[in-house]
This record gives structure tokens, C-alpha cells and sequence, in this order.
């Protein structure tokens, strides 16, 4: 029997954070040996919001890699590969444009939310498509589990019903894909307590951030907005701070998370001291992070290597699905 396979990837636009390392990059570490994985580093979709900004895709996709392979996804495991360099994914999306309506884009949740966070009145043609683009990347290598954000639950629904239609209309050649979606600490809030991580809003924590950058950050965290003095009781719950613990602290740390916890609810103990607690949790787990993206760093030819071994295996996959959507839609004429 053969594996069953993944899709996920990423916009390239920068360094992926702590929130990334939550809501997706663990999950594919630990799902690399029992699926197929694919991973695509979908540079057509930053143009449906910064078509102008395209100078800047060439490093970014290069740090990308570097944070993938600075966390343990592994290329002789899984398949890392640029989505422009696939011209079946758009000939997929064109082909998957007519399977859904032009209403049913404009209801997309994500799509109100970028207009408003990327200041757009209008949206582009492009942007409406950013579903079914998304959909074809999904529905090129056939994937079956697709690990996202809770954010992309939507664009994994309209997925699933353009492989439906395809299906219904034409025949049964696409499997239905499943989201796989973390739970609730899967979502790991900005440092400033509002919202997920953004890079624009600036409340985030890099992979690749140096310690004095993380130090700064934690130390800026909010914490409990009520709680004025560490001898005062506060809550832990909804406290972006210990929030990060329950995602980061290892085993042999638990004990002592539990007993900030207990200090925290009683009031005896500062904010200055549980943050502090976070760098060093934080620490650890990033140093092993950073010591593996500087191997990388000084091999570009690898990192090239891997792009287009990664390209040219995803674009083997991408002709046998054409081919097979084609043939079903019976417009394979000669
Ligand atoms: N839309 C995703 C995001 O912004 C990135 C993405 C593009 C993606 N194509 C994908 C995610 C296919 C999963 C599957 O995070």
C-alpha cells in the first residue's frame, strides 16, 4: 500500500515565526514518515496582495527553505518545491475556476479579513482566485490531509467542493481532501496578546531571531492586563505568557511550569520572573533551530539542489494529474 500524501506549504514573505511552528511546521516534522508529504512554497499567491513586490520572492523563498529544513523537514523525506515553477498547478486552477462561483469566493472570510488588513477596496481577480489556486495546489499531487492553521479552514472547504464537482461532473478522480487542524493551542497569539503573530503588526517571534531579539520580545510580552503587581493574583489562562510555556516547555521543565502557575494564581511571583522562565524555555528550543539554519546558510548550492530536485518531482506529479484531469474531462484530443 502505498503512502498517503500531504500538502501544505507557505506564502513566501518572510520568516516564518513562532506562530507557523504551531499551527503547521511541527505537525509536518512528525507526519514526514507516515505520509508523502509535499511542501509548496506558493509564490503566485503573494501577488494577489503585493504583485509589485516581486523582487523580494527570490530571498524569501530561500530563507523559507532554510526555516523548513532549520526545523527537521527533511528533503530526503519530503518534497519542498516553488509553485510558479509548476504551470500545470495554474492550467489546474483555470480548468477548477468554472467548478465554483463568483458569490461563493466573495463570502470567504479570508478574503474580507485581507482586504481589510491589506487596505484593498477592490479586489483583483486574482485575489477572488486565491481559493482555487490554493485548491489546485492541494488538488495536484492528490493530496488526501492537508495541516493548516485554523485561519485556512475555508480554503480547505472550498477545496473539498471543487474536487466534488470535479468529480460529479466529470469522474471520480480526485480524493476528497481533509483538513488537519491543531487544536486550541494551536494557535499561539502575538506577543502582544491580540490576535494570531503578523508580521506586519510586528508581534512575533522569528525561528530565526537572535537570543537579544527574543529576550526583547519576551520581555515586551503582555501578560495579565488587570494584574498591576506580582503580589497580586493573576490569571494564567488567557496570558500570552504562559500561553507560550504550555506550547514550549519541555518535559523536564513541566514541574517547574507548574509551579510558576501555582505562583502566578496565588501572587507570588513577578511577571519579570515567569518571563524570564519563557526566554530560557524559549531558548532551548530555538538554539538547536539556529545551529541547524547556520549548516544550511553557508551551503546555497544545497539549497538550490533541493529546489529543483523538489520542483522536478512535484512536476512529475502535476502532468500525471493534468493528464488524468484532462482525460476525464475529455479533452485530450491528440
Ligand atoms: N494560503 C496559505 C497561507 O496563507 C498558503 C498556501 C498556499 C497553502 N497554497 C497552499 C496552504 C496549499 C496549504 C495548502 O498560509
Amino acid at each position: 500500500m502505498s503512502k498517503k500524501r500531504i500538502l501544505t506549504g507557505d506564502r513566501p514573505t518572510g520568516r516564518l515565526h513562532l506562530g507557523h511552528y504551531v499551527g503547521s511546521l511541527r505537525n509536518r516534522v512528525r507526519l514526514q514518515d507516515e505520509y508523502e508529504c509535499f511542501f509548496i512554497i506558493a509564490d503566485l499567491h503573494t501577488l494577489t496582495t503585493r504583485p509589485e513586490r516581486t523582487g523580494e520572492l527570490k530571498e524569501n523563498i530561500r530563507q523559507q527553505v532554510l526555516d523548513y529544513l532549520s526545523v527537521g523537514i527533511d528533503p530526503a523525506k519530503s518534497t519542498i518545491y516553488v509553485q510558479s515553477m509548476i504551470p500545470e498547478n495554474e492550467e489546474l486552477a483555470v480548468i477548477f475556476s468554472n467548478l465554483v462561483t463568483v458569490p461563493r469566493l466573495e463570502r470567504m472570510p479570508t478574503l474580507k479579513d485581507v482586504m481589510r488588513d491589506s487596505k484593498i477596496e477592490i479586489p483583483s481577480l486574482g485575489l477572488l482566485m486565491y481559493p482555487v489556486l490554493q485548491s489546485a495546489d492541494i488538488l495536484m499531487p492528490r493530496a488526501h490531509l492537508v495541516p493548516v492553521g485554523k485561519d485556512q479552514a475555508s480554503h480547505i472547504e472550498v477545496t473539498r467542493e471543487i474536487a466534488r464537482e470535479f468529480n460529479r461532473v466529470y469522474s471520480e478522480i480526485l480524493p476528497v481532501p481533509e483538513a488537519l487542524i491543531p487544536d486550541d493551542i494551536g494557535t499561539l497569539p502575538g506577543t502582544d496578546g491580540k490576535g494570531k503573530m503578523s508580521k506586519s503588526v510586528g508581534n512575533v517571534i522569528n525561528l530565526s531571531d537572535d537570543s537579544a531579539t527574543v529576550r526583547k520580545q519576551v520581555m515586551g510580552m503582555y501578560t495579565d492586563p488587570n494584574r498591576v503587581h506580582g503580589d497580586e493574583p493573576g490569571d494564567i489562562d488567557n496570558n500570552p505568557v504562559f500561553m507560550y510555556l504550555d506550547a514550549f516547555c519541555g518535559g523536564q521543565d513541566e514541574g517547574r511550569l507548574e509551579d510558576y502557575r501555582s505562583r502566578y494564581l496565588t501572587g507570588t511571583v513577578k511577571d519579570s520572573e515567569v518571563k524570564e522562565f519563557l526566554v530560557e524555555v524559549l531558548e532551548k528550543f530555538l538554539e538547536p533551530i539556529r545551529k541547524k539554519r547556520a549548516e544550511f546558510e553557508v551551503q546555497p548550492e544545497l539549497i538550490d539542489k533541493i529546489l529543483r530536485e523538489g520542483t522536478a518531482k512535484a512536476r512529475d506529479e502535476a502532468q500525471k494529474t493534468l493528464d488524468a484531469v484532462k482525460s476525464a474531462m475529455k479533452i485530450n484530443y491528440f
